[in-house]
């Protein structure tokens, strides 16, 4: 239990470290590498490069001293990060070495304005959180190796299949190297892939959702290249995916975790919302509901650049004749001149309130989404707009997450 005065100390500091908040995190990684660099194995150097991740991990520690006094309230967010953690490898040995950098970059950062005492309340509150993290992680460590087909750590899988679904996404059809069993998986969850690629210093870890239904005798991911851009690298792992991989290579995964999952007990109708590569949570969602509940009226919206880069179209619209309830709109951004004879999109341009109160015919549903970030922005604020309450929106970055609120 932390002392009414240590909690006074924290709650009265965590508006100061917001202020230097990505500076105390820059500083907080150049000291964790420095001194252990080995943990440079499993971190994502694309999301530290682009400041994601320092955010992401600034603003969990600050909303977590925030509400020291009371965490319950943010255990939703601690969920789904400890299943992000608990699907890279975290292990409770890597949190003291967090905290303790954690706490030297502060003194750094602030300076003078770091007293004892300041220092000494945040090292007790950071045991407190670590200590929810590790308690979190380690009933999903025994949950992910004692279900039937589960695993600890990574499992070698040999990609049987490998197949182009549009110009920039392919998806590979995965089965366990010892021929044994396949855990079972909520849709919309994730596995992470590590792998080795010739000519890096570092092992990558990457999360991808698995895009098919559970209870198949594969897992499916569906990787989408990433181009570099002037503000952007090319993404080395999925790069690697798409030219090197090929059927009968290995890929190793751990068991799927994710806490951006289908509520199957709730009756009412559910709406897909996707963008690009966002597509692969919600074709997990849709095969399912054909597999396990083909009564649900389900709406599915996909919205791509134009039909080149429109990934499993064929597949969606197969699954019309299996769910007699399923209305399905392709959007395109910038649909070519053959998208527009073939007339194979609904609507044309980004996504708005106005048409999507068009095809969606009730508020009283479940809304899921996924997508790059600016169609996330939209999505979130036109279902605010139209009064979803938030308990029914349900939504999964890919890449650490960013606040929807603060546009
Ligand atoms: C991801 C918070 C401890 C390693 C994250 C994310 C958050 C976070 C918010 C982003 C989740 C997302 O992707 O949506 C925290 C907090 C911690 C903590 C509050 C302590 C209380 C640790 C420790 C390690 C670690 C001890 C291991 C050394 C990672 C890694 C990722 C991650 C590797 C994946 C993101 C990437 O690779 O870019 N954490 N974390 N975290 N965390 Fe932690």
């Amino acid at each position: 239990m932390l002392s009414k005065e240590t909690i006074r100390i924290i709650k009265s500091t965590v508006p100061v470290l917001e202020i230097h908040g990505v500076n105390i995190t820059k500083r907080f990684y150049q000291l964790l590498f420095l001194n252990h660099p080995e943990l440079l194995h499993i971190f994502n150097h694309a999301n530290q490069k682009q400041e994601r991740q320092q955010t992401a991990l600034a603003n969990a520690v600050y909303a977590a001293a925030m509400h020291i006094d009371h965490l319950p309230a943010i255990l939703p967010a601690v969920k789904q990060i400890a299943h992000k953690h608990r699907s890279i490898g975290i292990q409770a040995e890597h949190y003291p070495i967090v905290g303790k950098y954690l706490l030297v970059a502060i003194q750094d950062v602030l300076g003078e304005a770091a007293t004892e005492e300041i220092i000494a309340a945040w090292a007790e509150a950071y045991k407190v959180i670590a200590d929810v993290f590790i308690g979190m992680e380690a009933g999903m460590y025994e949950q992910s190796a004692r279900q039937a087909g589960g695993w600890e750590g990574y499992r070698d899988f040999v990609v049987k299949r490998k197949v182009k679904e549009s110009d920039v996404i392919s998806s590979f059809y995965l089965v366990p190297r010892d021929g044994g069993p396949l855990a079972g998986f909520e849709p919309g969850q994730y596995v992470s892939v590590k792998l080795e690629i010739p000519g890096e210093e570092y092992t990558q870890i990457r999360q991808y959702s698995l895009s098919d239904a559970p209870g198949k005798p594969y897992y499916r991911i569906s990787v989408k290249r990433e181009e570099g851009h002037p503000d952007r690298p090319a993404g080395k792992v999925s790069v690697y995916l798409h030219r090197q991989v090929k059927e009968g290579d290995i890929l190793r995964l751990s068991a799927p975790g994710g806490a951006f999952t289908l509520n199957r007990e709730d009756p009412r109708p559910v709406v897909l919302i996707s963008g690009g590569v966002g597509i692969t949570p919600m074709m997990s969602m849709l095969n399912t509901l054909a597999d396990t509940d083909p009564q649900r009226p389900v709406i599915f919206i996909h919205t791509a650049v134009n039909g080149n880069m429109h990934a499993m179209r064929e597949e969606v619209k197969s699954l019309l004749p299996k769910l007699p309830h399923l209305s399905v709109y392709f959007c395109y951004t910038r649909p070519t001149d053959s998208d527009k004879t073939a007339r194979v999109h609904h609507h044309e341009g980004y996504l708005n309130l106005p048409w999507m109160k068009t095809v969606i015919p009730t508020t009283d549903a479940q809304f899921y989404f996924c997508g790059p970030v600016s169609l996330m922005k939209t999505v979130y604020r036109a279902l605010k707009t139209w009064g979803i309450p938030a308990a029914d929106m349900h939504y999964e970055f890919f890449g650490p997450a960013v606040s929807l609120d603060d546009v």
